[in-house]
C-alpha cells in the first residue's frame, strides 16, 4: 500500500513538473559563443581527466593546444568522482582540470553526469534503475541504466547539477553546459505507467474524449478507468502509440528542465545544450530543444564514408531545432568502435567532414575522444592520441583544422545559413509511418532525403524545419511525408500558400489527425480544397511503376498514390504508365496556382533522375537560384551569410580533382589572395569570402 502511495505521489510530482513552466519556449537565448573570448569557430575534443593522474594533464593539454584545440568537454560520465558518496561532493579535481585547460587557452563545456550514475546510487536507490520493456530491471555496469521519470533520480541529478553550477557557473573558462548525454533509454515500470496515465488525463480531460479520439470501440479497447491504459510502443492503438511518444518527449523535457532550472540562476554567459543524435527518433527533438540555448549533436559515420546528403540533412535538421547555428559536440576521429566494420575515414576525409559541418552551420566541431581510457567498453574507438599518450597519424589533420579554424573563425563570426527552400519534418509523421509502413521498405527519412538531395544541389542551401515553424521567408516549402497534420499546421501551410508561397506535398501527406487517426477527408485532408484535387487511393508496390509527363519518363518505387484533379485550375503534371490497372494513366502529380503562390502534390516516389527534374521544376517555378552558381558535380557549396557579405565553403566529394570557376573575385580565406577560380583535390576545401 505504501509503495502505491509513493508511486502516486511521485507521478503527481512529475506531472506538476511537466505542466508548470513548460508551457512556453525558453525566455532568454544566450549567444552561441559567449562573451568570454572563446574563438568564434571552435575545434574541441572530449577529455576525461578523471581517467588520468593529474600529473599527466599538462602533457595532454599541451598537445591539444598545439593542435589548435580550444574546447574540452568534460565530466559527463564522472559522477562517481564528483560525488563519491551520497551527498559528499568532490569538485576540486574538476576545478583543477578547468584551470589547467585554461592555462593552455582551452575553454570547457561541463557535462552533467546523469547518463552514468554511480554504483552506490543505484544500490541505495534501486527505484532509480530503469525497467526495460520486457520487464527486466537494468543494472549497474554500463550506462543509461537510470529511469528518466523517477523522482529520486530527478532529485539526485538536480542536486548534482546545482553543485556544479554553483562551483562553475561564473568560471570564465567554462563556456557552456551539456545536460546528460544522448537521451535515449526510457523505463516501463509501474510508477512510470501511472505518470503516463496522469499525463493522458491532463491532455484528454475525460475518458470519453480519449475513447472517442482513439476510436476505442474498435477491438473493445474502451477504457472505463485511466489505470487501464497500457504502455505500447510498436503495435497498438495509433493514438496510444503517439501519446506514449509525446509523454516520453515531455518527460525528457522535464528531466532536462529539472537541471536547467538550477544551472541558469547560478551561471552567466554560459549556454546550455544537450548532445542529440541526428535522425534518432526516440523523442520529439522540437519539444526537448525549446528550453535550450544551443542545439548540438553527435555526428558519426560508422561503417563506410561520409554520405554528404544524408549527413548534411541531419545537420540541417539539427540547425532547425532552434533555427540557428549549432554545434557538433562529438564526431569521429577516423573511426568508431560500434559499427559493423569500423573502418577509418580516408586521409583528408575527416578535414572535409569538419568543413562540411561548419558549412551547414556548426560553430564548433569536437572529436570524441582525445585518448582512450586504458580499460572500458570503448578501447578500440578512434582518438587523437594513442594509449601511449603520443599523437596518432590523424592528429596532424586535426592540427591542420586547428590552424584553418583560427584563420576562418573571424571571417565566419556572425554568419549563419540562410535558405530559400525549407523541407518540413515532423516526428509525429515519421513515427506514424514507421508504425504502419504498409510497405516494409518505406523509410520516411529516405523519402525525405530523396527530395533533399536534388533540392540542395540546386539551391546549395536547404532548411529542415517543423511544420509549425514560420514559413514566410521561404520561396519554396516541401513537405515530403507529412502524414500527421494538426489543424494548426494545416492552417500554417494554407496561410503560406495564400500569401504567395510555393508548397509541394509528397506522399502520405495529410492522412492523419493529431491523434494519429484518419482524417475524415481523403489526403491531403485540410489541404484538399486548396489543391483542388486529392488522393483517390494509395498502393504499396512490389515493383516500380512507370511515370511520365512534365518531368520526363521515370518510375515510382515502394508506393504510388492515384490522384485526381477536381478543380478546373488544377493541372496534371505526371501520369502513371501501365501498371495494376488501377493506376494506369492516372495522375501522379498535380499542381494548382493560388494567387502568386502554388500548391503541388506528388503521389509518386520518384527515381533520382525524375526527382532531379521535379526539383528543377519546383525551384524554377518558385524563383530559387543556386547561391553561388553552377559548380561541378560532387562539389558541395555551403554559403554562410553575415552583415558584411557571404562566406562560401566548398568541399570536393567527387572522386577526381575539380576546378570551380567563381562568378566574381573572392578572398581565399585559407590560402590568402583574391581568386576567380579554385582547384580542389579530392576532399579539397576552399573557404571564400565575398564582401557585399
Ligand atoms: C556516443 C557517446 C560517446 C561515445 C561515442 C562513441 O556518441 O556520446 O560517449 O560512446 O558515442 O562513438
Amino acid at each position: 500500500m505504501q509503495a502505491f502511495n509513493i508511486s502516486r505521489a511521485s507521478s503527481i510530482f512529475l506531472l506538476v513538473l511537466l505542466l508548470t513552466g513548460l508551457a512556453g519556449p525558453s525566455a532568454v537565448l544566450a549567444q552561441t559563443t559567449p562573451a568570454t573570448g572563446a574563438p568564434p569557430l571552435i575545434l574541441g575534443t572530449a577529455w576525461y581527466p578523471e581517467q588520468w593522474p593529474e600529473s599527466r594533464w599538462d602533457a595532454d593539454l599541451e598537445l591539444m593546444q598545439k593542435a589548435g584545440i580550444h574546447m574540452v568537454r568534460v565530466g559527463e560520465f564522472a559522477w562517481s568522482r564528483m560525488e563519491p558518496q551520497d551527498g559528499q561532493y568532490d569538485l576540486d579535481w574538476l576545478d583543477h582540470a578547468v584551470a589547467a585547460a585554461g592555462r593552455h587557452g582551452i575553454y570547457t563545456v561541463i557535462g552533467t553526469p546523469g547518463a552514468a550514475p554511480p554504483a552506490w546510487l543505484t544500490q541505495k536507490y534501486p527505484e532509480t534503475l530503469r525497467t526495460e520493456e520486457n520487464g527486466r530491471k537494468d543494472q549497474h555496469g554500463n550506462r543509461e541504466q537510470f529511469n528518466w521519470a523517477n523522482p529520486k533520480y530527478l532529485e539526485k541529478t538536480r542536486l548534482m547539477a546545482q553543485e556544479l553550477a554553483k562551483r562553475f557557473g561564473h568560471n570564465p573558462w567554462v563556456i557552456g553546459w551539456q545536460i546528460d548525454n544522448e537521451y535515449g533509454n526510457v523505463s516501463f515500470d509501474d510508477a512510470t505507467k501511472a505518470q503516463f496515465q496522469d499525463w493522458l488525463k491532463a491532455r484528454y480531460g475525460t475518458l470519453d474524449n480519449l475513447n472517442t479520439r482513439w476510436t476505442t470501440s474498435y477491438w473493445s479497447e474502451t477504457y472505463s478507468n485511466w489505470n487501464q491504459v497500457p504502455i505500447q510502443t510498436s503495435y497498438g492503438n495509433p493514438g496510444l502509440l503517439l501519446s506514449w511518444k509525446r509523454f516520453v518527449s515531455d518527460t525528457w523535457r522535464a528531466y532536462q528542465k529539472n537541471q536547467l532550472d538550477v544551472i541558469r540562476p547560478n551561471s552567466e554567459h554560459q549556454f546550455i545544450t544537450t548532445n542529440m543524435m541526428g535522425w534518432f527518433d526516440g523523442f520529439d527533438h522540437y519539444t526537448v530543444s525549446q528550453d535550450l540555448d544551443l542545439a548540438s549533436w553527435d555526428d558519426y559515420v560508422g561503417t563506410g564514408h561520409l554520405d554528404q546528403y544524408r549527413n548534411g540533412a541531419a545537420h540541417d535538421l539539427t540547425r532547425g531545432f532552434l533555427r540557428k547555428n549549432f554545434w557538433v559536440m562529438e564526431t569521429q576521429p577516423g573511426s568508431v568502435n560500434w559499427a559493423k566494420v569500423n573502418n577509418v575515414l580516408d586521409k583528408g576525409e575527416v578535414r572535409a567532414m569538419a568543413w562540411h559541418d561548419v558549412g551547414h552551420g556548426a560553430d564548433a566541431v569536437s572529436y570524441w575522444q582525445w585518448r582512450s581510457a586504458l580499460n572500458g567498453q570503448e578501447e578500440y574507438h578512434g582518438t587523437l592520441v594513442g594509449a601511449d599518450g603520443t599523437p596518432v597519424p590523424l592528429y596532424s589533420e586535426a592540427q591542420q583544422l586547428g590552424q584553418e579554424f583560427a584563420k576562418a573563425g573571424p571571417v565566419l563570426a556572425g554568419t549563419s545559413v540562410k535558405s530559400d527552400v525549407a523541407i518540413l519534418h515532423s516526428y509525429d509523421s515519421r513515427w506514424a509511418i514507421n508504425w504502419q509502413r504498409h510497405n516494409a521498405n518505406y523509410d520516411p527519412v529516405e523519402e525525405l532525403v530523396s527530395y533533399y538531395k536534388p533540392l540542395r544541389d540546386i539551391a546549395q542551401s536547404v532548411d529542415i524545419v517543423s511544420p509549425s515553424a514560420p514559413l514566410s521567408q521561404y520561396k519554396l516549402v516541401v513537405a515530403p511525408g507529412l502524414n500527421v497534420l494538426s489543424d494548426a499546421e494545416g492552417k500554417n501551410l494554407i496561410a503560406y500558400v495564400e500569401q504567395g508561397g510555393n508548397l509541394v506535398l509528397g506522399q502520405r501527406t495529410g492522412m492523419k489527425d493529431i491523434d494519429n487517426g484518419l482524417q475524415t477527408e481523403r489526403q491531403p485532408g485540410p489541404l484538399v480544397a486548396l489543391l483542388g484535387g486529392r488522393v483517390e487511393q494509395y498502393y504499396a508496390l512490389t515493383d516500380p511503376v512507370a511515370v511520365s509527363g512534365a518531368w520526363g519518363a521515370g518510375t515510382s518505387k515502394e508506393w504510388a498514390e492515384q490522384l485526381s484533379a477536381k478543380d478546373a485550375d488544377t493541372k496534371v503534371l505526371m501520369r502513371y504508365g501501365k501498371s495494376n490497372g488501377w493506376l494506369d494513366d492516372q495522375p501522379a502529380a498535380i499542381t494548382r496556382k493560388v494567387g502568386k503562390g502554388s500548391i503541388t502534390y506528388i503521389g509518386a516516389w520518384l527515381d533520382p533522375a525524375s526527382m532531379a527534374k521535379a526539383a528543377k521544376w519546383m525551384t524554377d517555378a518558385s524563383g530559387v537560384k543556386p547561391k553561388l552558381g553552377a559548380v561541378p558535380e560532387g562539389v558541395d557549396v555551403y554559403p554562410r551569410e553575415g552583415d558584411h557579405g557571404t562566406v562560401y565553403i566548398l568541399v570536393n566529394f567527387a572522386k577526381t580533382p575539380q576546378t570551380v570557376t567563381l562568378p566574381a573575385a573572392m578572398q581565399d580565406v585559407l590560402k590568402g589572395g583574391s581568386v576567380r577560380s579554385v582547384e580542389l583535390p579530392v576532399y579539397g576545401v576552399a573557404v571564400l569570402s565575398a564582401a557585399r
